[in-house]
């Protein structure tokens, strides 16, 4: 069943640029020119959006905080479930609640949904699993139809998530009166061609296992991005410690000089993930500032980025240009392969990560 790979993770990792395109085309129709989420969800009454989850999950909604605060302008929190349901927090009229969860039986997310029933106006999930708690008691249950996702670490279901978040975020800002019919159909038609970009970052597996061989052997590593990058660079190093049990942060470029660029060293590797956006000159600084004390960069980016980047890297990985706004969902892939490789190298149990259960059902 593992269809002639290794590891279920590394079937889920290839099966992506497949699901994706189902998963948008099931929410598109077969033209692929129109959005259609289920129960024609209401945006008009809707003053702020809080999202909860757990995980690579909370990374997803920490990724479409920024796509729906650019696209629609409503203001987006974003809570970790076990931090927000012990908080309780104020929940004003004009809420509307998003919780992400692959299995949708995560009890802290639960929780944080039922603390949210008959507070916020309404209750939205985005989840793998269907017939799960989570969806049955949410007002509206978005399917991200990824498949099972057997291996721990969440792969397929994350960049999934990511897709319908980015469905979601458009069909708000289209309700908002903030995007013309012509920008739609413009974002449209780049979040479809995303599957297609998958297969080009795919193909870049041979490179992502040579360098893992080499990420095998060190025993701390940091991944910095900016903007929507940041979540990635989360999502980087959560991937990393998972299942190749090596020390990994993730942080925001520019946090690097308030206190993580005191780890730099030649043998700590800093993972940059900066596509040519108009961030990206602020990130090139961050990363020659790391290579200034010695670090060894990874620099993940596109074609135009690779070109201005200047000498000193150690590596660089280039994957498809692709618009700013969907360039993580496209980044997922090769921080998945890093990962993924490194375990492979480590001689992990990748699948079943020590410590680490597919469904956390208790807190
Ligand atoms: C990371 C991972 C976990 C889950 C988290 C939430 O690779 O798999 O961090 O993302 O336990 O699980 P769900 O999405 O089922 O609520």
């Amino acid at each position: 069943e593992k269809g002639g790979y290794k590891h279920f993770m590394a079937k889920e990792i290839a099966e992506q640029p497949a699901v994706l395109g189902d998963a948008l085309r099931h929410y598109l129709g077969e033209e692929g020119t129109r959005i259609e989420l289920p129960g024609d969800i209401d945006f008009s009454g809707v003053t702020r959006i809080t999202m909860v989850a757990c995980g690579t999950a909370y990374l997803a909604c920490l990724t479409a905080k920024y796509w729906i605060e650019r696209l629609a302008g409503l203001p987006v929190d974003v809570d970790v479930a076990s931090e927000f349901r012990y908080r309780e927090p104020p929940i004003p009229g004009g809420t509307l609640a998003v919780f992400v969860s692959q299995s949708g039986e995560t009890a802290d997310t639960l929780a944080a949904l039922r603390y949210c029933a008959g507070r916020a106006d309404r209750i939205v999930s985005v989840v793998n699993v269907a017939e799960s708690s989570i969806a049955r008691e949410s007002d509206l249950a978005l399917p991200i139809l990824a498949g099972a996702e057997i291996g721990v670490a969440s792969t397929k279901a994350f960049t999934c998530q990511l897709g319908v978040l980015a469905l979601l975020a458009l069909e708000a800002a289209r309700q908002c009166g903030r995007l013309s019919p012509a920008a739609l159909a413009d974002h449209l038609t780049a979040l479809r061609a995303m599957p297609g970009r998958f297969n080009a970052a795919l193909a870049l597996q041979d490179r992502i296992e040579a360098l893992a061989r080499r990420l095998a052997e060190v025993t701390d590593v940091l991944f910095l991005g900016r903007g929507a990058m940041y979540p990635l660079a989360l999502e980087g190093a959560l991937k990393l410690k998972e299942i190749s049990y090596i020390h990994a942060e993730g942080y925001a470029s520019g946090e690097l000089k308030h206190g993580p660029i005191a780890l730099v060293e030649k043998t700590v590797p800093v993972i940059v993930m900066a596509p040519h956006d108009r961030l990206f000159d602020k990130t090139v600084s961050n990363m020659q500032e790391v290579m200034a004390r010695g670090g060894p960069v990874l620099l993940i980016t596109d074609a135009r980025g690779a070109a201005e980047a200047g000498s000193g890297v150690w590596e660089t990985l280039v994957l498809p240009e692709a618009p700013e706004l969907f360039a993580p969902m496209l980044y997922a892939l090769p921080v998945q392969l890093l990962a993924y490789h490194t375990a492979v190298a480590k001689g992990t149990d990748v699948d079943q990560p020590r410590n680490l259960a597919k469904s956390v059902t208790v807190e």
